[in-house]
Parts: structure tokens; sequence; C-alpha cells
């Protein structure tokens, strides 16, 4: 098999340039609000999907439940619907965690060991692994997230642990806590992650003891959040690494802009073309019904809701994001023609 990669040394980085960005702002207070109204009021009534029920911990919420929350670089947010209901973060914890991992070995050492390119597979693909060559493709699929929880810095599973916990803790200006329920369902029934992490093991593309990787991988999943908290966490990826609530500097601005260029290419695996497409800004899901949006510079937007569809994705958080994309101007791809004359380029 011929070994593809990238050009490696790219001119510039945050470190030897000024960050030049290309953002906006997002629209007035009274515009973002009533936005995110009228998107709650269109889907809450969708019945569609179901909700997922392989970790039986999670079949039992409610279908009924939506909320959606947009946080700004500065801080302000509106939300609305089920804001304060608790769920497991699940598969949403993994940018966050691969953000911890790239600020603490730096994201070039992170790119080499976990990789960066889209899979084409389910989140949980054991074809995935056998089929390249580096067998961990990205962070964000199940193989590489747990293979980016082995390399959080710690000699210990609980200190791996606690990193984790407060990392996490510190994206959402608050302090996050397990969902015992939830951290004992997934446990009882991850018998295929488990299988990933030795898997990759025999590879030798795992970097701690693979039970000890699968159980602190399958604690950060049962990490309990409000769609508040997954918000302000997206805004944090928006705003540079620095959280726009706390003023808590969470990561550094290059380690930002590398989290959101894989959550572009898989935050959403197979079907990450389509959100692309479609919505047009970094997205993550989760099977227990989050979803976040990063508008770098503007703000970030979370949505819950636990019904699903095939792909493990909540229905009306990708109506609502969709919706909102649109409404709020994030969809990075969208240009219109220039106006006005020189001097201006
Ligand atoms: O690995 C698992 O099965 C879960 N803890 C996380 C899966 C998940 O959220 C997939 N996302 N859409």
């Amino acid at each position: 098999m011929t070994k593809l990669s990238m050009y490696e040394s790219l001119p510039f980085d945050e470190a030897t340039a000024p960050s030049l960005v290309s953002t906006g702002e997002l629209p007035q207070a009274d515009q973002v609000r009533d936005a995110v109204t009228e998107a709650y009021e269109r889907y809450r009534a969708n019945g569609d999907g179901a909700v997922a029920n392989y970790i039986p911990a999670l079949a039992s919420a409610s279908p009924g439940l939506f909320g959606i929350c947009v946080v700004g670089t500065r801080g302000r947010f509106f939300e609305i619907g089920d804001v304060e209901t608790a769920f497991s973060i699940q598969s949403v914890s993994k940018p966050f965690v691969f953000a911890l991992v790239c600020d603490a070995i730096g994201y070039e050492t992170a790119r080499h060991r976990l990789g960066v390119n889209s899979t084409g597979f389910p989140f949980n693909s054991l074809m995935a692994v056998e089929l390249n060559e580096d067998r961990t493709m990205n962070p964000l699929v199940n193989a590489g997230a747990i293979a980016t929880t082995s390399l959080v810095p710690g000699d210990t599973a609980e200190e791996k642990w606690e990193r984790i916990r407060d990392g996490l803790s510190r994206f959402a200006g608050r302090e996050l806590t397990l969902s015992d329920d939830v951290y004992r369902s997934e446990s009882a029934t991850n018998m295929r992650n488990q299988g990933i992490a030795h898997l990759l093991d025999s590879y030798e593309r795992l970097y701690f003891d693979p039970d000890e990787a699968t159980d602190v991988y399958t604690r950060q999943c049962s990490l309990d959040v409000t769609v508040h908290d997954l918000a302000v966490m997206a805004a944090t990826l928006a705003n540079g690494g620095v959280n726009p609530v706390t003023g808590v500097t969470v990561i550094r601005p290059g380690v930002c802009r590398r989290v959101l260029a894989v959550m572009s290419s898989a935050g959403l695996y197979e079907l990450s073309g389509d959100w692309l497409y479609q919505v047009g800004v970094p997205g993550k899901s989760g099977v227990s019904g989050g979803i976040v949006t990063v508008a770098p510079g503007k703000g970030g937007m979370a949505t819950y809701s636990p019904p699903l569809d095939a792909a493990g994705n909540s229905i009306r958080g990708q109506l609502a994001t969709k919706y909102l994309a649109e409404r709020l101007g994030l969809n990075l791809f969208a240009s219109v023609p220039a106006e006005g004359s020189p001097p201006q380029f």
C-alpha cells in the first residue's frame, strides 16, 4: 500500500506569524434571539428518529427533549428549550480531549500519532483500522479517540481521567461530573471499544494499557453536560481557546484551528462531507443527542435532542443547526461578490 502524505513543511504557523483571521461577527442580539426562537418552534414537533439504545442507560431519554444555545465570543448567550437537562457528552467529548492532547504534546506530534484524515467508515469501525496502514485515521472516530485518550498526560488511569475532567470543565467554565449510571451501563456493553483498543495495541498504535485506556474513554463519554455547557465549550474553540465566559485560557489558538480542521473533515463521521456541504461549519455529534458547531471568531452553538438518524446524529439538532447556520451567517464558505473599487484590494 502506498502511503500518501501532505508535503510536510508548511511555511507559517502561529508561532512565527501574527494571527490574521478571516472571520466576522454574529448578528445583533435581537436577531440571534429571533433566529434561535424560530429554529426551536420550527422543529420542536418533529417526531423523526430513534433514541440510542445500544447503551442501555441512554434508551430512557425522553424523545421530546429539545434545547438550543448560542454563545458569542464576548460571552453573551441566548438559549431556549430544555437547556438545564443533563445528558452524557458521549462523542462530543472527542474534539475537546484531542485539543487537550494537542496542547500537551504539540499538534504536529498529535497528527503523526493519531492521523487527521476522515475514514469514510462508521464511528466504531474495525475495518477502518485494518484497511489503513496508520491504523488510526483521526481523533474523532473511536479508534483514534481511544488512542487520543491514551495520550493524555498522566502515569495512571486516574491521573489521565482527572486531566480530562479538569480540562473539559475549563472548556465548559464549571466543574463537570460523571454520570455513574451511564458509565456503568456503557462499561458493561463496550466490548467493541475494548476490541478496537486491543487491535490498536497489537499494531503499537495505542499509548497506554488497552483496557485502562478504554475505561478512561468510557468515563470521558459519560461526563454530564447541558446544552449550555456544550455551547460554552464550542465558543471556547471559536475564541482562540479562551473561554469567553470565564476568561480562562484553555488551549492555544494554533491548537484551536487544527481541532476545527479535524471537526470539519470528520466530526459527523462518514457524513462529514454532507454536513460541510449543507451547513459549512465544523461540528461534532454524540449519540446521546448533542451536536456542537463552531463559527470561528463568532461563537459556538449547541443543540440537544435525543432522537437520532441511522448514522447516530440528532435529527432535530441537524435541522436546527442547518437553519441557524443560514440565519446567523455561519457558513465558512459563503461569500458575496465584491463591491467598490481600489484602493481596496
Ligand atoms: O464509543 C461509544 O460507543 C460512545 N461512548 C460514543 C459514541 C458516540 O457518541 C458516537 N457519536 N455519534
